[in-house]
This record gives C-alpha cells, structure tokens and sequence, in this order.
C-alpha cells in the first residue's frame, strides 16, 4: 500500500496502472473510518485490479467550523485499516492540494439539493460536488463507492456525474450498522456510552414505522416518527420526511411513486446523525 499526498504523484501512478491495463476503484472517504467505510473498500477491492482510498476532510462542505474543527482525525488506525483491507493507494492531499486556488464553481442540482440536508446545510451539497468532481478528475475510477446512509448525497453525485457527463460508475452501497441498529457513522465517536444508547431509539423507531405503512398515510407516520424520538430526553429531531427516492420530494400517499424512503436528522446532545429507511 502506498500513501501519496500529491495530485501529481497520484497521477502518475494511476498512469502506470492504466497502461497496465489495470481497472480502478475509488471510495472518497473524509478518514475516521469505520466498519461502513471497510464495506466500500471491500466492494471496490472486488471489483477492481486498483483501489484508491482518499482520505480529506474538505473544508467546503462544512458549513460551521466548529463541525470542521471537530471532525475526527485518525490517519494511524485509519491506515491499519486500509491496509488490512488489501487497498493499493491511500490519496491524503493537503488543503492546498486540492484547493491551490479558492473553488467558485456553483452546481445547479434544481431542488435535489434544497430538500432535506440542503434546508439545514446550505452549500454543504455544493462543496460535496466541488470535492468529488475534483477528486473524479484525479483518480479517473472507473467505478467509485459510496454508502446509502448519506442519501441525499448519492442522488446528489449521481446528478453530478450526469450533469458532467463523467465515465464512472457511482455505486450505492446499503448502510452498516452496529449491533442496536445504530448507523455507522465517523460521528457516533463523539457519543458517549450512554448516548450510543440512546439513539438506537432511531433505528427502532424508523423500523417500527415501516409496519404502519398499510394503516397510516406518510404524514401521520412522520408525526408519530418525530413525536416519539423527541419524547426521548436527550434527542430533538430535526427533521424527518418521507420523499420520493428519486426527486427527494415529500410524498403524501404511498402509491405517489414506487421507491419511498424516510430521511432523518437528529441531534443527540452536539452531535448530528442521519439516517434513512426504505418504505417501498
Ligand atoms: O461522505 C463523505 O465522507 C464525504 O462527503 C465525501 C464524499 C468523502 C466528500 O468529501
């Protein structure tokens, strides 16, 4: 395994590869990798001769610099991990790397990215396609992975790579979760035992609501959903929708469209997690 910091060394290497012959899989990471994020690797490792794993916390898509600052940051067990995991390149560039000169691009993803995160997020999306495009132009994957938990952003870099007519294959990969249902997430470090506790409430919850869906209509099943989640002392919903899968757009009866899924965001103390769960 190599770890290169620089966009020119990157690129050479992959060269090398090319004319090898070689396929290449890439899975975009911000580092504090866990279970979910080993998921994407062993995927790309199957599927490809090469796997690139980058690892930067992109500051463009934070829109509060105290989540960036706390962000957490563990290259050494990250390294080990990706190792074990038989990756061929780590990619670990400097902000400079990445943005030598301030990125002003503005994406144009009509609502897809106004719904949901992009009411509480404003320009996280834009910084996600800043970073992604960029990283896509450097590696060149054939194929590239990416975990169903951020759903908003899969629909957001399979819009992009559309709108930018790029040759890569975006692959959505189903949410890993720990034992009490939690979603893997580099944030569930900052949870104290007793919070990781609490917000398995979250899984439980969206589960259960999926058994209602013949009784219920989709708003009904919402108020239950952020009525009984904010009845646990220590959560307070921020939001919860249930959206067309494709459009991301609320949908008020269940035969509105074949894939509907429930979007969620919930604070427990500081820390923000997200989740998803798939009603048809
Ligand atoms: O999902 C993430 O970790 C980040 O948003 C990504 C895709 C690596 C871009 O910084």
């Amino acid at each position: 395994m190599e770890i290169i910091k620089t966009v020119a060394e990157l690129k050479d290497r992959l060269n090398d590869y090319r004319k090898g012959g070689k396929s290449v899989g890439f899975v975009p990471t911000m580092g504090a990798l866990h279970k979910g994020h080993g998921e994407l690797v062993n995927y790309s490792v199957k599927e490809n001769d090469i796997t690139v794993v980058s690892i930067f916390v992109n500051p463009t898509q934070f829109n509060n610099s105290n989540d960036l600052n706390l962000y957490p940051r563990t290259p050494e067990r990250d390294y080990d991990l990706l190792e074990a995991l038989r990756t061929d390149i780590i990619f670990t560039p400097s902000v400079n790397e990445i943005y030598p000169v301030p990125d002003k691009r503005v994406f144009d993803f009509g609502r897809l990215d106004k719904v949901l995160e992009g009411e509480y997020r404003a320009g996280h999306f834009n910084g996600v396609a800043q970073v992604v495009s960029k990283l896509f132009s450097f590696v060149m994957p054939d194929k590239a992975y990416f975990g169903e938990k951020d759903f908003q952003q899969l629909a957001i870099i399979r819009q992009m790579v559309k709108q930018l007519d790029l040759k890569v294959e975006i692959i959505g990969i189903p949410i890993v979760r720990e034992e009490s249902g939690l979603a893997m997430s580099s944030r569930n470090q900052r949870l104290t035992e007793d919070e990781k506790v609490t917000v398995s409430a979250i899984y439980r919850v969206l589960k259960e609501s999926t058994y209602m869906i013949n009784e219920y209509s989709p708003e009904i099943i919402t108020n239950r959903v952020v009525g009984e989640l904010n009845s646990i002392p220590g959560l307070h919903v921020e939001y919860f929708s249930i959206v067309n899968g494709d459009s991301l757009e609320t949908v008020s009866t269940w035969d509105s469209t074949e894939s509907i899924f429930g979007c969620i965001a919930v604070y427990c103390g500081e820390v923000r997690l997200i989740d998803n769960i798939r009603y048809k």
